[in-house]
């Protein structure tokens, strides 16, 4: 049986109050014993994270890693030697955020995957769709080749100890959520990808949905057999509502 994760990303949201007081939220919940919880700060604010979180059964992570595992020269970026020192157990890897904005490619993402499991945190590979893409009829198509690049990069072995995450662009931060079919289409693709190379990599992989994600839609959403559990965004910035989302996963 797969173990439901949910796993807040607060992207570049913070301020040392509002961090303390999401965090003194966050320690006081009841969380499902079922749920694997996960919390991805800036990494201004990773150090407070686990200090704060110490005791309670919530992971820390990071957004990103360097394509070096170990610390040198390189000026601006965070080794995922590092992150590990620090207390992360997880990284995100190539969010639509970063593919678009800072122009990451999948040839970098790949090289930042492999850096993060040579240290020993989790990869959380998120890909997904723009709405044009979706428009044009080429999700599983452009959902696939994402995959593919990185399997091909690092070996379907590598997805054993790797989360995926599901984002359609879309529906990021846009209120616009992929219906419980929509999603659990693209989630039933990608494990079926991955069950071409190993059928015992795509039973044990984690698919996480995101966009959008919210505490009345979640529970629709983590109902579908392929999504196990969700990567949640603007959501999470709440304890409350995040809390509610893990209970959702709970179910
Ligand atoms: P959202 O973000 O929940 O605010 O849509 C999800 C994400 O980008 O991980």
């Amino acid at each position: 049986m797969r173990r439901t994760m949910v796993a807040g990303n607060w992207k570049m949201y913070g301020t040392r109050a509002s961090v303390a007081e999401l965090l003194s939220g966050l320690g006081q919940l009841a969380l499902p014993d079922s749920v694997d919880v996960a919390v991805i700060p800036p990494s201004l604010f990773i150090n407070q994270a686990i200090a704060e979180l110490h005791g309670t059964s919530i992971a820390v992570g990071a957004q990103n890693c360097a394509v070096e595992a170990n610390q040198g020269a390189l000026t601006g970026e965070i080794a995922s030697s590092q992150l590990v020192d620090a207390g992360c157990t997880l990284v995100l890897v190539g969010h639509s955020e970063r593919r678009q904005v800072i122009g990451e490619t999948d040839e970098v993402l790949c090289r930042k995957f492999a850096a993060a499991q040579a240290s020993g945190l989790v990869p959380v590979l998120c890909i997904g769709e723009t709405l044009e893409q979706r428009e044009a009829g080429k999700t599983l198509e452009v959902v696939g080749a994402q995959l593919s690049s990185v399997i091909a990069a690092v070996g379907i072995e590598a997805f054993t100890s790797a989360v995926v995450a599901y984002e359609p662009v879309w529906a990021i931060g846009t209120g616009l959520t992929a219906s419980p079919q929509q999603a659990q289409e693209v989630h039933a693709a990608i494990r079926s990808q991955l069950a071409k190379e190993s059928a015992e990599v795509a039973r044990g992989v984690r698919l996480l949905y995101g966009g959008s994600v919210k505490a009345a839609n979640a529970v629709e959403l983590f109902g579908m057999p392929d999504i196990d559990g969700g990567l949640i965004g603007g959501a999470s910035l709440n304890a409350d509502e995040f809390g509610a989302i893990c209970r959702a996963a709970g179910n």
